[in-house]
């Protein structure tokens, strides 16, 4: 067996932890038709992991997008075990979700690279630790930070990054491999703390803790503002593509009036006239297309995310 075979050819994946993260992340594994080697150190997680696994396939069966007659043999292609060496040294690839603390992942990565072929990737889902600077490795060039979401069956985006000595052709190597099991993989220009979606996740969070302290609004009204507002827009538009429909300009001109400087990706646009849709361009370009077709695009996805959210009672909590 090459000790890295194309992403496409891959059958057979490890997964330490089959915790929270860890058993879906075999499961989507398991559902793209790899064999996967699902392992924890704790007997009572491998004994729960199938029923959890065999629950989630129902939810996606529920919802329409498989056939509840492939659960079987989605099943059938994740084994457990509490053997790591064995199971890595069955694998083409790794991916780690441990418990988030340095001794478990320096555990298993030094369990990993013993024993998984010269070249295979090896993975970690850590959300927050500064995995390059606290883990030694033995050949860093194949260690990549490959981070999902929860529930991973279900959310689309995997963020992968690698550290200063990671080889680019293992990132790449990962976002293939990620797509073929149906993924979202980004990768990020360089390593960053909590990655990009976490990241922006803690300064919404730190914005509702101050407004909480300054007595502005409790935890349900922020939750519920936040979903009846930013949150339904966020999915269509993100936060960039937000700030070209109220105008580029006018986000300048309101920066320069509450004395904040135009930072360069801000300034340079709005120098060339590229204010948003309104123009043709902004920090998207609009194909040419006029702004009231933009905004029909927009305003049906919009409405599309509204309607589907209306229909779950989204802004009730769950
Ligand atoms: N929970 C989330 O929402 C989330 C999201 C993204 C990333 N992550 C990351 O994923 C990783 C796992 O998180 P989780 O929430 O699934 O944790 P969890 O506590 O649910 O599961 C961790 C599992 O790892 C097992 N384990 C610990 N040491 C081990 C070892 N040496 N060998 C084999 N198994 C071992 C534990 O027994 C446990 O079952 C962490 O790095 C976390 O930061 C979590």
């Amino acid at each position: 067996m090459p000790s890295r075979p194309a992403p496409e050819e891959v059958r057979t994946v490890a997964v330490a932890g089959a915790g929270v993260m860890g058993h879906a992340i075999a499961q989507v594994f398991a559902q793209a038709g790899m064999e996967v080697r699902l392992v924890d150190l704790d007997e009572s997680m491998l004994e729960t992991a199938p029923r959890r696994i065999e629950y989630n396939l129902e939810t996606l069966a529920l919802a329409g997008r498989m056939s509840a007659a492939d659960i079987p043999r989605v099943l059938d292609r994740i084994s457990c075990t509490t053997d790591l060496e064995a199971a890595a040294g069955e694998s083409e690839f790794a991916v780690e979700a441990v418990s988030e603390n340095q001794a478990a992942k320096q555990s298993v990565f030094s369990a990993l690279e013993k024993t998984i072929g010269g070249d295979a990737v090896l993975a970690s889902n850590t959300s927050g630790l500064m995995l390059y600077d606290m883990i030694e490795f033995t050949r860093p060039d194949r260690i990549v930070c490959a981070h999902w979401f929860a529930p991973p069956h279900i959310v689309p985006l995997v963020e992968v990054a690698g550290g200063p000595d990671t080889a680019p052709e293992a990132l790449r190597w990962t976002a293939r491999l990620l797509e073929r099991a149906g993924k979202r993989p980004l990768v990020m220009d360089r390593f960053a703390e909590a990655f990009i979606a976490n990241r922006i996740m803690m300064a919404m969070a730190d914005a509702a803790e101050e407004l909480m302290e300054e007595g502005a609004a409790g935890l349900h009204d922020i939750d519920l503002a936040v979903k009846t507002s930013v949150g339904m827009r966020l999915g269509v538009v993100g936060i960039f593509q937000s700030l070209d429909f109220n105008g580029l300009d006018l986000i300048a001109e309101g920066r320069r009036s509450m004395g904040l400087d135009t930072p360069p990706y801000l300034a340079e646009p709005v120098e060339r006239g590229d204010y948003g849709p309104k123009t043709g361009a902004g920090f998207y370009d609009y194909g040419g297309r006029t702004e009231a077709e933009v905004l029909r695009k927009r305003d049906l996805a919009y409405l599309a995310v509204l309607g589907a959210l209306e229909e779950v009672d989204a802004f009730d909590p769950v």
